[in-house]
């Protein structure tokens, strides 16, 4: 797996099982709400481990053909099922290579493709139809995220699963872990403003509105957003309507308001961001810095 590494905030005991559990064999289950660091720590720790590192989204689509892999239809005509014609799908290369297969949103792939996993967690092994009995090489783990607030429920996941797997859970971090991430993943240099919009978003996750409330990333955009509409403007980052309309655009669509709730994300996004950031300042101050009382 390529891509721009991270480095991980504030796991470090989740770091330290994920690293036990794989070097003890097991398989793993990283539970927890969107955007709480689960793909960045498998990244870190897989890359630590110099192994081959398969990662593949979970939904519907993922058959089992697509997670084993498939005779090239082509070469099936000329040459019949050959084993050399196989086309390794991402559970057989893992498995191959004694890599770490890791699968996204698992609660959303087809019962039929969970049922595949299970038996190559239990036998370290899978028989392909045509092909034959392909074991696991040494080092071959897997590990599975999961968001238990996903509509498509976590509650199909059956206890066979669970029973095959360590569960680590990753719930929201600390204030000052998503201070430090957002001084991290964004430009902004401003660290009471950068501040105070972490303060935003951890006040979606509590509005007795909201059902649901942002990740972390819902902060990362909105920071990134409003520098670069400060820029486009002209004005100042700590501009007041600058960061609502940033916190607009990154927050509105990640909220989920409570069913019977008649008010809409915007409006709890305005209420919450006037108690962050203050209410709107009076046109001759427009540029709206922090309220009064801080330096
Ligand atoms: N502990 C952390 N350390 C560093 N970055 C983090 C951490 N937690 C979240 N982030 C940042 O927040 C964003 C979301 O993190 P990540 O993709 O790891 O979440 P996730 O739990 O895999 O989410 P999802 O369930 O949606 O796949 C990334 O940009 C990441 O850099
Ligand atoms: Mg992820």
């Amino acid at each position: 797996m390529t891509g721009a590494q991270h480095p991980v905030v504030d796991r470090d005991l989740e770091a330290q099982l994920l690293e036990a559990a794989l070097l003890s064999g097991a398989h793993v289950l990283l539970e927890g709400p969107p955007g709480t660091g689960k793909s960045t720590l498998l990244r870190q720790v897989a890359s630590g481990r110099h192994v081959p590192f398969v990662l593949v989204e979970g939904n519907a689509e993922l058959t089992p053909a697509r997670l084993v892999g498939h005779f090239d239809p082509a070469l099936v005509l000329s040459k019949g099922y050959r084993p050399d014609i196989f086309v390794d799908g991402p559970l057989l290369e893992a498995m191959r290579s004694g890599g770490l297969l890791y699968v996204e949103e698992l609660n959303r792939v087809p019962e039929e493709t969970i049922n595949v996993l299970l038996t190559v967690m239990s036998e370290a092994e899978i028989t392909v139809p045509r092909l034959g009995r392909v074991p696991a090489a040494p080092g071959f783990g897997l590990v599975a995220a999961m968001n238990p607030y996903d509509a498509v429920g976590t509650a199909r996941i059956s206890s066979a699963l669970y029973d095959r797997t360590c569960r680590i859970a990753m719930g929201y971090q600390s204030e000052a872990a998503e201070r430090r991430i957002l001084a991290m993943r964004t430009d902004c240099r401003d660290e009471p403003w950068r501040d105070r919009m972490v303060e935003l978003v951890r006040s979606t996750r509590d509005h007795p509105d909201v059902r649901i409330g942002s990740s972390i990333r819902g902060g990362i955009d909105a920071v990134g957003l409003a520098g670069e509409l400060a820029r486009l403007r002209g004005v100042p980052l700590t501009d007041w309507t600058v960061g609502l309309q940033s916190a607009m655009a990154a927050l509105t669509g990640r909220i989920r308001l409570q069913e019977s709730c008649p008010r809409t994300p915007e409006d709890v996004v305005a209420e919450l961001y006037e108690k962050a950031f203050g209410p709107r300042p009076d046109p001759e101050n427009e540029s709206g810095d922090a309220p009064p009382g801080e330096a």
